[in-house]
Parts: structure tokens; sequence; C-alpha cells
């Protein structure tokens, strides 16, 4: 990934915004993937995500999937590599890693999808690729919706782009399309975490609400940068 190619919220100066994929391992460092800072408050999510969740799903779940992937990297002996290159031969991996993996890589992208500035419509050449690809905004919502309610159990939606085109999907479990083991193979533009302790504490079981609350949050910006690099 370029520098510059991720795009934080707009609140914060280009030297604060993290970038999910700037590190690999290397024999000399203890801890190859660091988890990068929330680029904001737990309570900036709020009425939609409330910062009691923000607080346990970052500082403990993100936390822990960080701190085992760094420890499989090292008892594993992966050297050198990305971890985008590490998702595309998962399959020659330990399940922990890609669990791990996927886990510290999508949590990532979630937290960089979301901004307590975002919200409303896309614009521009993000909006020209939904209408093309979906018909309309509400079109393209409707179908992301619809991925990220019918999860069984725990998984992500994601929009990516796939052989030049845009496409809705799903994953299981912390599988992204990223990974050479996945059905649905692409680059991430943005995702949603369905698993439910991104919302249980203020849903309960209505994953519904939870989605519909999510699109307060979108960085139509993020999701923009990912699409043109
Ligand atoms: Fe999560």
């Amino acid at each position: 990934m370029g520098a510059g190619a991720v795009l934080a919220p707009s609140i914060f100066a280009e030297s604060n915004r993290p970038s999910i994929l700037q590190t690999s391992t290397n024999s000399y460092d203890p801890i190859p993937f660091p988890q990068p800072p929330l680029p904001y408050a737990f309570n900036a999510l709020e009425p939609h995500i409330d910062a009691q969740t923000m607080e346990i799903h970052y500082g403990k779940h993100h936390a822990a999937y960080t701190k085992n992937f760094n420890q499989l990297a090292k008892d594993e002996m992966i050297d050198n590599k990305t971890v985008e290159e590490i998702f595309a031969e998962i399959d020659k991996y330990s399940a922990g890693v890609r669990n791990n993996g996927g886990g510290y890589y999508n949590h990532n992208l979630f937290w960089l999808t979301l901004s307590p500035n975002g919200g409303g419509e896309p614009t521009g050449e993000l909006l020209k690729e939904i209408e093309k690809n979906f018909g309309s905004f509400s079109a393209f919502k409707e179908t992301f919706n619809k991925a990220a309610t019918t999860v069984f159990g725990s998984g992500w939606a994601w929009l990516i782009k796939q052989d030049g085109a845009l496409k809705i999907v799903s994953s299981p479990n912390q599988d992204n399309p990223l990974m050479n083991i996945s059905k649905e193979k692409g680059s991430p533009l943005m995702c949603i975490d369905v698993w439910e302790h991104a919302y249980y504490l203020k849903y309960q079981n209505k994953r519904a609400d939870y989605i519909a609350a999510f699109w307060n949050l979108v960085d139509w910006n993020f999701v923009s940068a990912n699409l043109l690099k």
C-alpha cells in the first residue's frame, strides 16, 4: 500500500493516519503487526455505537487477535511477509494464523470504515461505480444489508473490487476476501463486523438495527480512496 493511500477521517493530520498494512514480519521486530491506534475516541461513534462496546471491541477483542497473531507469526517463523502476502497463501498456515490474522486485519479495516464524521452518501467516482454495479445507492444499501443480516453466526460483510467490478460478499468467522481459501476474492473497500460482540450490548439480538445505524458512520472518503488505489 502506498503512503497516504488509506484515508482516515479528515479530522486527523496526515502524519497520524494509520495504515492498515504498513508492516510486515521481519526477524528483528518482536511485534511486526502492531495494533493501529483507534483514530477517534471510544465514545465518538455514539449514539450509533456506544463507548463501552468500542472499548471492549478494540481494547479486548481486537487487542487479543493482534497479540495472538504476532505470537503465531513468531511461532510459525513467518518472515518478511505483509498481511496480504500471508492471506494470499493462508492455506499454508495454521487455523490460528487464519483466525487471528483475519481478526487483526478485518478490524483494522472496520475502524477506518467508520468515522464520527461519516454517513450520508458517496459522491464522485465511487457513486458512479455504485450506480453502475448496483443500479442505485439505495439498491446497493439493500444488497449490503441483506449480506450483513444473513451471515449465519459470526462473520463479516464486504464491499470488494473483483475483476474491476464492485461486489458485495460475506465471509464466516474472521475470513476475508484476500484469503486464497475465500470463495469470493477481491480487494476490500469497506466492511461491517456482524459478530455479536460488535453490537450486543446496545442492540442485543437486533442485528438489523445495528446495521441500520452503521450507515450513519460510513466514511465515504475512506471507501473512495480504496476504490481509487
Ligand atoms: Fe469484532
